[in-house]
Parts: structure tokens; C-alpha cells; sequence
């Protein structure tokens, strides 16, 4: 590319970013180093002003100040946090709640499915689900007796019978960023009479989920990607209202219990979303899923997942044009409304690249085998931080440095 090309494509970012509604949010977020080009929200989200602010006052104020009275108003936080997330996963007030881990919850929700069709014994799944939802229903069936069902995507209406007790999926494919037809799927378990659980993680914050309007059984999720709460943020759960009291999770804890400070001998869970609560929430984690779905919702998903799909739709114009002659080739959905906020790229040494391009300030991550993933996180990624980050990209290629870097594989949050 001559001088003139390379000044209009960056040109060209430059234009996109000032014609971007959602460009102001930029300036809502910690930046310590603008030279570094951070291209793993979707792993990691940065920090917002608002919560680094909220949780000195947490620290200071409330735990500093009110020792143990902050419980008065900690209690409601996982309720408070998760009203604000049910309107951005299109679900109803009272239907989602902070708590626990994703891993912890899928396992909740998925065994008081099980445990409220006990006749039925399969399990179905997709084959490259995210290793950690796989984990937990192999758990599930090893212990139960049942049989888990992992098949190709393309198999997944066709694996569903009226054995099936539980589909369980992920609304995006971590690896490629490919989005599942929600909807169709839904409906396809509700037409055997299965219940259906989906995995939210790469969606929630980031493109519309709809839960209400596909009448989806059960949700879990993390806060810590798209929804900006940090490192071990508590994740959410979502349980469609009129299945709140037919279903009883299997932990049976004293935050779900009714009247949980009467202290009583024998277990009778609370009404509503809070029965799927287990033990004492995690208050600065809460805090900061709280103000990062404030964030997002003052956005709006709609704005969000419009510039998620630009930002793809550029990220894949670049890669053609720069990184196909160097051997990498899409390996996420061309088509907007498949593609989660990311894009993945197939090279054969991904993982030299991924190391390489770390020491070029630019910070993607790698899947292992083959896929650098480049995730566009909307509210703080520009157009010109994908330009330089491809850039930056197809500089080193050309100049063959990656090949400086070990080939072998180490391990990668
Ligand atoms: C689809 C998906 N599910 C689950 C998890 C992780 O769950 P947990 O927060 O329990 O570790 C991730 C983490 O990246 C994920 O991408």
C-alpha cells in the first residue's frame, strides 16, 4: 500500500469515529496507556469512571463507615443490579439476579430443570459449547445417571426428542463470535417439551437478547465482559417468571430461604428470583455489575450492537484487504446479524502472532489452535483502534517477526 492508500484508510476511520453516536462513552472509561490498542473487552471490559468512583465509596464510606449496617442496603443490590439487567436482556423486573459465578449458576439452573422432568434422561448440548458449560452437564449426567448429548451445530434441532429433559447453549460462540438463532432454538426445545438454558456471557450488554420475547426457560451470564464489572464480578441468572416456583435449585441456602433471619430449622425457599440465591453476595462485585449495567443501559443495546456491527464490518473489510495475502482468513460470520462483538481470524501461527502483537501494544487474544480473536467492545473501541491494531498486524507479518517468538503454547485467560 502506498503513502496516499494508507492516509486514506486512516482517513476514513477517522470519519467513522465522528459519525459514531456512541464515541462520547470513550471518555466514561479508564485509559491509562492510549498508545495500547485493547481488543479484549469481550474477556475483560474495562474499567468505567463511575464504577472506580462507586466502589471508593463503597470501600470507604460503607465498609469503612458502616461496618456491618452497609447490610441494610447490600441486601438489595444483586435485586437492584439485576432489574437493570432484565431490561437490557429484554426480560421482566423480578426475572434476573445477581449471584455466584456462571459456572455455579449454570449448575443451579440446569439442575432444577432436570430435577422438575424427572422422566426425562437426555441432556443436548452443542460439541464446542464453552469447555466450562460442558464440565458442569457432564457433571450433571454423570451423577444423574443421564444421558448428555453433544452434537455439531448444525444437529442440535435434530438431537432434540421428548426424552430431552434440558437444551443448554451459548447465544454466541466464544471462539468465532457466531451468533445462535435464539429464538428458532427455543422454540424447536419448547416443541418437545424440553426447557431451555442459555448461556449470555458474549451477548449480554453487547447485541439484543429478547429472553421475554422468545419465552426463553432460563439465562446465565457474566458481568465481567460486556457489562464492564470487573475481574470475578458476580454473574447473573434469569428464570422466566412462572417457572420461579415450580423450580427448586439444588443449593439450598440461607439467602434463599423465606424469612431468611428467623433462622429456622427446616428449609422453605422465597418466592421469586430470590430462591436462586445461595449464600452471602459479593458487595464490591455487585457494586460494580450494577454501575456497568447502568452504563449500558444509559447507551442503549440497540446503539451498542449497531456499532458492534460496524466495528465488525470494518474489522473484516481490513483483514481482507491486508491479512488474506499474509494466509488469514475470517473465521467469524460475514454477516452482520450473525456475528457477535468480535471478530477471530484463522492463521496457522496465531498464537507467535498473538505474542508478537502483545509487544506491539496491541492486545487481542488467542484460542487455541489457530484463531487470533480481536473482540469490539462498542463503547470504548474506535475505528482508528481497529485501523492501527490491523496495521500494527500486518506490519509485523510482512516483516516475519512473530517467527522470533516460541511456538509453543502457554496458558491464556
Ligand atoms: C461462554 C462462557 N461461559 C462461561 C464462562 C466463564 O464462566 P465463569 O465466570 O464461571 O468462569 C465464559 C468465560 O469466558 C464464557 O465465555
Amino acid at each position: 500500500m502506498n503513502f496516499r492508500e494508507a492516509a486514506d484508510q486512516l482517513n476514513r476511520a477517522e470519519q467513522l469515529d465522528r459519525a459514531d453516536p456512541l464515541a462520547p462513552f470513550r471518555d466514561r472509561f479508564v485509559v491509562t496507556d492510549p498508545q495500547t490498542i485493547y481488543l479484549d473487552g469481550n474477556s475483560l471490559g474495562r474499567l468505567p469512571l463511575s464504577t472506580r468512583e462507586r466502589l471508593h465509596r463503597a470501600v470507604d464510606e460503607e465498609w469503612g463507615g458502616e461496618l456491618v449496617r452497609g447490610w441494610a442496603h447490600w441486601l438489595d443490590i444483586g435485586r437492584a443490579a439485576g432489574d437493570v439487567l432484565a431490561g437490557i436482556l429484554g426480560a421482566h423486573q423480578g426475572e434476573v439476579v445477581l449471584a455466584d459465578s456462571t459456572s455455579v449458576n449454570l449448575y443451579k439452573l440446569a439442575s432444577a430443570a432436570l430435577d422438575a422432568v424427572p422422566h426425562r434422561r437426555v441432556i443436548v448440548t452443542e460439541e464446542q459449547n464453552f469447555p466450562t458449560d460442558r464440565y458442569v452437564l457432564q457433571g450433571l449426567a454423570a451423577a444423574r445417571g443421564l444421558q448428555l448429548r453433544a452434537v455439531p451445530n448444525v444437529d442440535l434441532a435434530a438431537a432434540l426428542d421428548d426424552g430431552t429433559a434440558l437444551l443448554c447453549l451459548s447465544h454466541v460462540d466464544f471462539r468465532t463470535g457466531a451468533v445462535a438463532d435464539l429464538p428458532g432454538l427455543t422454540a424447536a426445545a419448547h416443541r418437545v417439551g424440553a426447557m431451555v438454558l442459555w448461556d449470555l456471557c458474549h451477548s449480554a450488554g453487547v447485541l439484543p437478547v429478547g429472553l421475554a420475547g422468545a419465552a426463553v426457560d432460563l439465562a446465565v451470564g457474566c458481568t465481567y465482559k460486556h457489562l464492564h464489572a470487573g475481574p470475578g464480578a458476580p454473574a447473573f441468572l434469569y428464570v422466566r417468571r412462572d417457572l420461579q416456583d415450580r423450580l427448586r435449585q439444588p443449593i439450598w441456602g440461607w439467602f434463599g430461604q423465606a424469612d431468611q433471619f428467623a433462622m429456622g430449622e427446616a428449609y422453605h425457599p422465597v418466592p421469586g428470583i430470590e430462591r436462586f440465591l445461595a449464600g452471602t453476595p459479593g458487595v464490591l462485585g455487585g457494586y460494580a455489575a450494577w454501575e456497568g449495567a447502568r452504563l449500558t443501559a444509559e447507551a442503549g443495546v440497540p446503539a451498542i450492537a449497531a456499532k458492534a456491527r460496524a466495528l465488525g464490518r470494518y474489522a473484516i473489510e481490513l483483514s481482507d484487504a491486508w491479512l488474506a495475502p499474509l494466509g488469514f482468513s475470517v473465521a467469524s460470520p460475514r454477516a452482520d446479524h450473525r456475528r457477535g462483538a468480535q471478530v477471530a481470524l484463522r492463521h496457522p501461527e496465531a498464537w507467535r502472532v498473538c505474542q508478537a502483537l502483545l509487544d506491539q501494544r496491541v492486545v487481542p487474544d488467542f484460542r487455541t489452535p489457530d484463531l487470533l480473536r480481536l473482540g469490539l467492545a462498542p463503547l470504548y473501541t474506535r475505528f482508528v483502534d481497529v485501523h492501527t491494531g490491523l496495521s500494527r498486524l500486518r506490519d509485523l507479518v510482512l516483516a516475519g517477526r512473530h517467527l522470533d517468538y516460541p511456538e509453543a503454547h502457554a496458558r491464556v485467560t
